[in-house]
């Protein structure tokens, strides 16, 4: 899948997206290193994803967005989604994109092929957490059209409101 760029008067970014399901096992632990790595240099360690005991559980997705490179190291990692599916419900846990990928449509891609994968799979609804304070996040979930259903003061800590988002899928 190549992406649009968002920016103005780009060149559009090979940019694609594939489940960590999709790679062999022998493949999976260098993405999953990878993945770790850039949750802790962006995420606080309270926040951080325990991706070697929560991708062990069958309904836990990982979606990987990577681009090929001439380096022989493999593709490079630029962003990726951790979702949970419970039934007609999926949360989305964790978004990321990397820092000097921003602003192309990395993060609203990785959200559609999600919404694509559940549609398909009779899914009703997305919900997640947010802290108050993540602008872009919250502006990439509002130009995707999740609502704001709920507002908890402190969740994510002293003087941190969460708020609960959710997106429904229409049939
Ligand atoms: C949130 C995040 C995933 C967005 O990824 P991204 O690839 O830059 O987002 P996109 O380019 O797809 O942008 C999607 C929309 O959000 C808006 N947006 C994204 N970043 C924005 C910013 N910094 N300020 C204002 N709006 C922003 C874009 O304008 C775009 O809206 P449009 O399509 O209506 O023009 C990225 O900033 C990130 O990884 N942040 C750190 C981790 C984080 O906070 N994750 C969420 C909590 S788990």
């Amino acid at each position: 899948m190549v992406l649009a760029p968002s920016k103005p008067n780009s060149e559009p970014k090979a940019v694609y997206l594939k489940d960590l399901a999709s790679f062999s096992p022998k493949e999976r632990p260098t993405f999953i290193h990878r993945v770790s790595k850039i949750e802790r240099k962006v995420f606080p360690s309270s926040e951080a994803f325990d991706f070697n005991s929560e991708l062990k559980k069958k309904n836990c997705n990982l979606t990987l967005a990577l681009k090929d490179t001439d380096t022989g190291d493999g593709p490079q990692l630029v962003g990726y989604l951790v979702s949970v599916r419970m039934k007609r419900l999926a949360l989305l846990h964790k978004i990321c994109v990397v820092d000097q990928e921003r602003g192309w449509g990395i993060g609203k891609c990785l959200i559609h092929s999600l919404r694509l994968q559940l549609e398909k799979g009779g899914c009703r609804s997305i919900q997640l957490w947010v802290d108050e304070d993540r602008k872009p996040a919250r502006a990439l979930y509002k130009s995707y059209g999740f609502q704001e259903i709920d507002r908890c003061i402190d969740y994510y800590g002293p003087g941190r409101t969460g708020l609960k988002m959710e997106f429904t899928i229409e049939s």
